[in-house]
């Protein structure tokens, strides 16, 4: 079995949903509590055992190459200031021998043409696409630990999924699942962006794929789609009438963080979590409980 040992990170999106916070800085670099939602992904990844990261990224996402490579004058500021703890955060993004690549998308023509652009960097070999604003706090296993345990029994495409309220069907890739065991399910058909009347269930797609290399066979014949985008959910429902693909109902929970309520919930959710923050958060957020602001 070949290992996944690539993750695709497509940043080179317009995040629109989030203007104006996006027009100038990547929505990927948004904080939850204390750490941009580019780094949630690349951790999640590196818990995978993914050994390099591929960045599809756009001339507005410069700040991402920045947050994982050094900063001398940081360093040395905070080095002769004797924060050390500050001076391993600001070194450590990306531990040492985890190698990153970025790859210019010229024009945002959709995520489907994202992942086609990663096709030199991931060559002939299964890899991970992950999309960051789809922060996912797996529990005990990562989402992308738990597909990749999955792909080690059965060596197929697999898509992260979670089922969704019925009027939301239009804002995901819902597929036709023939269910194979607990959780996990193979596709019949995917589709785009169905109404609620169109879904074939409610069981949407989510930001994290493993992916087999005849993908980019598929991405190359593709017409446009859904919203004049290259979309990846066209080239997985033509791949899987040729080869299996799955979908896992992972562990966890989901925040879509290309929302801005999303973006919220998790906020909320992670500094509640937080080591030094939650007991002071707590005590706030009863203090808004007891002035009945909420
Ligand atoms: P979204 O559908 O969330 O689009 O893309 P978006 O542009 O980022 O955000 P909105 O909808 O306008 O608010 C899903 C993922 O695919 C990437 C995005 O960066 C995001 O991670 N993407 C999308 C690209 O890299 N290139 C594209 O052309 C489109």
């Amino acid at each position: 079995m070949q290992k996944i040992r690539k993750a695709v990170f497509p940043v080179a999106g317009l995040g629109t949903r989030f203007l104006p916070a996006t027009k100038a800085s990547p929505k990927e670099m948004l904080p939850v509590v204390d750490k941009p939602l580019i780094q949630y992904a690349v951790e999640e990844a590196l818990d995978a055992g993914i050994e390099q990261m591929i960045f599809i990224t756009s001339s507005s996402k410069r700040s991402i190459a920045d947050h994982f490579d050094r900063n001398p004058v940081l360093e040395q500021e905070l080095e002769q200031r004797g924060k050390f703890d500050l001076l391993d955060m600001a070194r450590h993004t990306i531990p040492e021998g985890v190698s990153c690549i970025y790859i210019r998308q010229p024009e945002p023509l959709g995520l489907g043409h994202a992942v086609l652009c990663a096709r030199p960097a991931v060559g002939d070999e299964p890899f991970a696409v992950i999309l960051a604003d789809d922060l996912i706090d797996g529990g005990e296993q990562s989402c992308l630990g738990q597909m990749v345990d999955l792909y080690a029994k059965h060596e197929a495409s697999i898509l992260a999924i979670q089922e969704v309220a019925e009027e939301e069907t239009s804002k995901y890739g819902i597929i036709d699942p023939q269910t194979l065991y607990e959780r996990v399910h193979q596709l019949r058909n995917i589709v785009e962006k169905p109404t609620p009347l169109e879904a074939p269930s409610c069981l949407a797609v989510v930001g994290r794929y493993l992916l087999t290399p005849n993908i980019f066979d598929y991405l190359e014949k593709i017409p446009k789609g859904a919203g004049g985008e290259l979309q990846l959910t066209d080239a997985i429902a033509r791949q899987l009438k040729d080869h299996p693909v799955l979908a896992q109902e992972f562990q966890g929970k989901r925040y879509d963080c290309g929302s801005k309520l999303g973006y919220l919930e998790a906020t909320v959710e992670y500094a509640l979590q937080h080591q030094n923050l939650r007991e002071a958060f707590k005590k706030y957020l009863n203090s808004l409980l007891h002035e009945q602001k909420i």
